[in-house]
């Protein structure tokens, strides 16, 4: 999508679309809707007198201006009350906005930003064209029939009334176009399908974004992991033959900069291995790359607004299969820590390819690792399918997910890791296992991972709820989500000011 900010009025635009924003009360309209309410000869206000249009939160009317404006036509999207008014709401009205817009095949619009005083410009255009851009996601790639017929919005202008507002708006708006497109390339990895989604499909992006952005890249094949002694990772990438990788992304090698792990589960299929998963649903498990695919989105983000931060990215990436070299229920694996894991279920694979990807982080001295890994169907069922599951070993680093998760949006809950629940995993003939009883399961799920950070402030976050939702929520339409990019890029946008 096309973004451009210019400096004019709304009521003299003269394309085919203006779009207009209104709260529930004339009371609270900003000039922009004034003036153009004014040239109207009053009609938007009597249409709210007449109860036609309520400005009610999303609601929505195309209207005809019949030579009246210089615009053709008009949509009026409600944000409900002035006093309830957030920036999530906002993100939800531009992506309701956006479909309606989409829908009725307009190919250009003008918006002024201009529509409450209690926000910046700046903040505003960001969360416009972020809403805007993720409510009209759409993933049509693999769809042959019909193509003549899907609809795009090309180009969005956004109109600053001033040189210095124009200015505040440009920022904001390229802000949010990089981190709409990055949760948008997450969203691409995760509706792919499997059978194109494989690690070495995973490592094709990541090579394209290390060029275009200039970081390093590294990539480890199996053997390379094994002689390296990641001998949970590789017992779960040998039941497949879709050959495993593992990845490190570094962008700002070598400057000097803090240091912050990022680390994605990769599991580009998890059929649950020799434990092998009921066959409902189990297309959902093309899904087990979101935290990789969270990751990817990030780094590319990061290195596109040049945040001053030594970032590693890893991505343990590797099938999940059932085969005749698959690792099996009563396996001993060596890790790359040196602890012995007891495996259990070879379906809890994730914590056994993130417990290699941890302890290998560790190797960068990093200030934090973040990992994000959809990890436990426990923690949908604790959290339900919205919510991210939170666990940290370090207060600060807690806070500060928390307090970017505010700012996005992307809900997170802090679930206990208490030293208790390692009785959960002890082992008879390991150091421990790798699945506990059927008791908090996605707690057990931390508390494993725990084991392979050592002291470093580590944050957990399972993200098995929301990485795909079956039904559309305001700026995110079903399929997968693309969650935990914008919170990594906000933590990391805010990591120096705190
Ligand atoms: N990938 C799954 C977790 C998952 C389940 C993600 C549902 C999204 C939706 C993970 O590898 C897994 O299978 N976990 C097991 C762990 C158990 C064996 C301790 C689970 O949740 O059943
Ligand atoms: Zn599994
Ligand atoms: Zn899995």
């Amino acid at each position: 999508m096309n973004i451009q900010v210019e400096r004019g009025a709304a009521d003299s635009y003269a394309g085919g679309l203006l779009l207009l924003f209104s709260f529930d009360s004339p009371e609270d309209w900003e000039e922009p809707l004034r003036k153009v309410d004014l040239k109207w000869g009053g009609f938007l206000s009597t249409l709210m007198k007449q109860g036609d249009f309520k400005g009610e939160l999303f609601e929505s009317r195309l209207l005809y201006t019949h030579g009246t404006l210089p615009v053709q036509r008009v949509l009026l999207t409600g944000l409900g009350k002035k006093s309830e008014f957030d920036l999530e709401k906002w993100r939800g009205a531009s992506s309701k906005a956006g479909k309606a817009i989409r829908d009725s095949g307009t190919k250009t619009l003008a918006f002024p930003i201009k529509t409450l005083s209690t926000f910046s410009e700046e903040e505003l255009s960001e969360s416009f064209i972020t809403g805007f851009i993720l409510g009209t996601y759409q993933f049509n790639e693999f769809k042959t029939l019909d193509r003549d017929k899907m609809k795009q919005v090309d180009t969005v202008i956004c109109l600053g009334k001033t040189a210095e507002e124009v200015k505040s708006i440009e920022k904001g708006a390229r802000a949010g176009k990089i981190i709409s497109e990055a949760v948008t390339r997450a969203r691409d990895l995760v509706n792919g399908p499997a059978n194109q989604v494989t690690p070495t499909a995973l490592v094709r992006t990541c090579q394209d974004i290390a060029r275009t952005h200039n970081m390093d890249i590294h990539v480890m094949d199996v053997g390379e992991a094994e002689a390296m002694g990641m001998g949970a990772f590789v017992a779960v990438a040998k039941g497949s033959h879709e050959p495993g990788k593992f990845i490190t992304l570094e962008y700002n090698r070598d400057k000097g900069m803090e240091t912050i792990a990022l680390v994605g589960k990769g599991i580009t299929f998890d059929s649950g291995g020799i434990s092998i998963k009921p066959s409902e649903r189990m297309e959902r498990m093309k899904d087990d790359m979101s935290g990789a695919a969270a990751v990817i989105g990030a780094m590319e983000a990061a290195a596109r607004l040049q945040i001053p931060l030594h970032l590693v990215g890893i991505i343990p990436a590797t099938e999940n299969l059932p085969d005749g070299k698959a690792y099996k229920p009563g396996d001993i694996l060596k890790s790359l820590s040196g602890q012995t894991v007891e495996v259990i279920s070879t379906d809890a694979e994730g914590r056994l390819i993130l417990c290699d990807a941890l302890t290998y982080s560790l190797r960068y001295q990093p200030k934090a690792i973040i990992d994000l890994a959809t990890l436990t169907g426990a923690c949908v069922v604790a959290l339900g399918d919205n919510v991210t599951g939170l666990f940290g070993n370090d207060d600060d680093l807690v806070k500060r997910i928390e307090e970017a998760s505010k700012k996005t949006g992307e809900k997170v809950w802090r679930l206990p890791l208490w030293d208790e629940y390692f009785d959960y995993i002890k082992s008879d003939s390991a150091d421990f296992k790798n699945v506990g009883t059927r008791a908090a399961g996605a707690i057990i799920g931390g508390v494993f991972l725990n084991r392979f950070v050592q002291k470093t402030p580590w944050v957990h976050l399972d993200i098995a709820g929301p990485a795909s939702i079956d039904k559309d929520q305001p700026y995110v339409p079903k399929g997968g989500t693309g969650v935990g990019v914008r919170l990594l890029v906000q933590l990391l946008r805010d990591w120096n000011k705190v």
